[in-house]
C-alpha cells in the first residue's frame, strides 16, 4: 500500500489522504524488467517522475525487481509506487509506456540481427499495449530502434505523435561525453546532436557541436573530430565488447528518462530522437532520428534545421538503410 512521505521523512497513512491521491502521480509501465528497463524504472521512481509498472515475461523477474525498488524507496526518499507482474491489466491508464522487452547485442552481433527476435517481440507488446493504455505516449526502446519503433506503431493503432523512438539523445550523449574527454572540460557544456538511424549510419553533426556556445572547430582540429565521431558509432558496440553477455543499460536508461520527463512534465524540449518524419527533411513516411519538440502530447513539432548538402545526404543515407531493415523485416514477416 501506497504511503506519501512528507518532507520531514514522516509517512502519511493512506486514509489521511483525499481520495484523489491515486491522481497525485502520473503514471507509467516498462515493458521489460531485464538491464534497461529496470534501470530505466529506477531512474523515474528516484527523479520522482511517475508510479511505475513493471512487466515482463520471466515469471517474477518484474515483480521481484519491483519490490526490490519498492523498498529502497523510504531510503531514497520518493514517494513513488511500483509494482510489477507478467500481464498488461496494471497497465491501464498509463500516461506513458516505454518498452524495453526483447534480447540485447551479444559480442558480434548487429542491431539488425536483433531485427527478427525483437521485431516479432514488439509486435506482440504493441497489441498488449494498445488493448491496456491506447492514450499514453509510448516510447520504444528495444533494438534495431528505428525498425521497431515503425513495427510498434503499424501494428498498435497509436497516432505517429504518441510515438517515439530513444536513440538519439543516447548517441548524442556518448557524443558529448568523448568530446568533453578530448578537450578536458564538464560534458554538461558540451552541446552537440547525432541524428539518423541508431546504428553504423547515424549521423553526428560537428557543426552543430559547441562548448558553453564556442564552436567545436575552435577546440579539435578535423582529425580529432572524425575520430570522436568514430567512436560515438561504434559507442554501444564498445560496451558490448566489454560487457560480452549485455548491452549498454544505465546511459540508455538515463537518456530514456530525459525523454520521459520532457513529456511527463511538459518541458517541451528540443532533444533528437526517432520520430515521424513526412516531408520535414525531405524524408517521407518513416520513423526516424531527427530533432523534436517533446511535450504532454509527445512529439509536439519534429524541428527542421538548417544541414549542410553533405549532413543532408548522410542524413538521407541513413534513412535509406532504415527503409531497408523494414523491408526485411517485411520479408521475415511474408516468410513466417
Ligand atoms: N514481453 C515482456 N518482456 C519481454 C518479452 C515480452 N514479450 N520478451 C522478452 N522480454 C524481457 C526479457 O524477459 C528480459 O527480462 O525483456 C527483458 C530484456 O532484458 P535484457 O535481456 O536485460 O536486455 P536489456 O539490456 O534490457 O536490453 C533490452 O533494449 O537497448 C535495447 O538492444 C537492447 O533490444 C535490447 C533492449
Amino acid at each position: 500500500m501506497w504511503r506519501s512521505l512528507r518532507k520531514d521523512g514522516s509517512a502519511d497513512k493512506m486514509s489521511a489522504l483525499p481520495e484523489a491521491a491515486e491522481e497525485w502521480h502520473m503514471r507509467a509501465t516498462v515493458v521489460g524488467a531485464g538491464h534497461v528497463g529496470a534501470t530505466t524504472a529506477e531512474y523515474l521512481l528516484r527523479e520522482g517522475l511517475a508510479d511505475v509498472y513493471l512487466v515482463d515475461v520471466a515469471e517474477g523477474l518484474a515483480e521481484g525487481k519491483a519490490l526490490d525498488m519498492a523498498q529502497a524507496a523510504p531510503v531514497l526518499g520518493h514517494s513513488c509506487r511500483v509494482s510489477g507482474g507478467t500481464d498488461y491489466g496494471p497497465a491501464e491508464g498509463s500516461d506513458l509506456v516505454v518498452i524495453t522487452a526483447g534480447i540485447a547485442r551479444k559480442p558480434g552481433m548487429s542491431r539488425d540481427d536483433l531485427l527478427k527476435v525483437n521485431g516479432g517481440i514488439m509486435a506482440q507488446v504493441a497489441r498488449d499495449i494498445w488493448r491496456a493504455c491506447p492514450e499514453a505516449v509510448v516510447i520504444v526502446v528495444s533494438n534495431p530502434l528505428d525498425v521497431t519503433t515503425h513495427i510498434f506503431h503499424e501494428t498498435s493503432g497509436f497516432p505517429t505523435q504518441r510515438v517515439l523512438g530513444m536513440a538519439g539523445v543516447l548517441d548524442t550523449a556518448r557524443f558529448r561525453t568523448f568530446i568533453a574527454w578530448e578537450v578536458g572540460c564538464s560534458p554538461e557544456d558540451v552541446s552537440a546532436m547525432v541524428l539518423g538511424g541508431h546504428g553504423d549510419s547515424m549521423v553526428p553533426l560537428p557543426s552543430q557541436a559547441s562548448i558553453s556556445g564556442v564552436p567545436l572547430t575552435q577546440f579539435l582540429d578535423d582529425d580529432a573530430i572524425a575520430r570522436l565521431v568514430q567512436r560515438t558509432r561504434d559507442g554501444g558496440a564498445e560496451i558490448v565488447g566489454l560487457l560480452k553477455t549485455a548491452s549498454a543499460f544505465y546511459a540508455p536508461a538515463a537518456a530514456t528518462c530525459q525523454m520521459a520527463s520532457a513529456i511527463l512534465r511538459d518541458e517541451k524540449r528540443i532533444l533528437p530522437v526517432c520520430a515521424y518524419v513526412n516531408g520535414q527533411y525531405d524524408l517521407h513516411n518513416l520513423f526516424l532520428g531527427v530533432p523534436a519538440k517533446l511535450g504532454r502530447r509527445g512529439v509536439e513539432e519534429v524541428v527542421v534545421i538548417d544541414l549542410s548538402a553533405d549532413d543532408l545526404e548522410a542524413l538521407h543515407k541513413s534513412a535509406e538503410h532504415v527503409r531497408s531493415s523494414i523491408e526485411a523485416w517485411n520479408a521475415m514477416k511474408g516468410a513466417s
